[in-house]
């Protein structure tokens, strides 16, 4: 599984921290969309989907929730509770997200625009996709 997760730059004084990502940087792709989810609901399940071609890269801003990532042979949970974690999921990965703390706030930079077209719905739709392109 491709998924990572990584530690950001933070950078701490006295004044509170600072944590950045940059394209080609900590991000690994061209940053072409950035959307952010707030307000759930408790118990709320968000995501349900994969991607044929977009990227992504999330990082709980504020709060916490878990990604629960999956690519046909493997699933993983990522458990986003610090403002300087970012994980990174390629392409074909099912994903979803839950447990979000109240007042949780989650950022997503994509690497593609937004494309009703590029999502996967279905699971059963997914695993066939992902054993049939050959990506794994
Ligand atoms: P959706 O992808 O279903 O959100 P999630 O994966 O968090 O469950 O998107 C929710 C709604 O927002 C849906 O009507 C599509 C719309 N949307 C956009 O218009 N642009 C975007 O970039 C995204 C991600 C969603």
């Amino acid at each position: 599984m491709n998924c990572q997760l990584f530690n950001l730059p933070k950078k701490a004084d006295g004044r509170g921290n600072l944590s950045v990502i940059e394209e080609f940087k900590q991000v690994p792709f061209k940053i072409k969309r950035t959307y952010w989810i707030y307000d759930v609901p408790g118990g709320v399940e968000r995501g349900g989907h994969a991607y044929r071609e977009n990227e992504e890269f999330i990082v709980a801003l504020s709060g916490s929730f878990d990604v629960c990532v999956a690519d046909g042979k493997e699933q993983k949970t990522f458990s986003l509770n610090r403002s300087y974690y970012g994980l990174y999921i390629p392409k074909g990965i099912w994903r979803i997200m839950n447990n979000f703390s109240t007042n949780s706030l989650a950022l997503i930079v994509s690497s593609t625009n937004y494309d009703e077209k590029d999502y996967i719905m279905d699971y059963e739709e997914f695993l066939q996709y992902s054993t049939t392109s050959n990506r794994f």
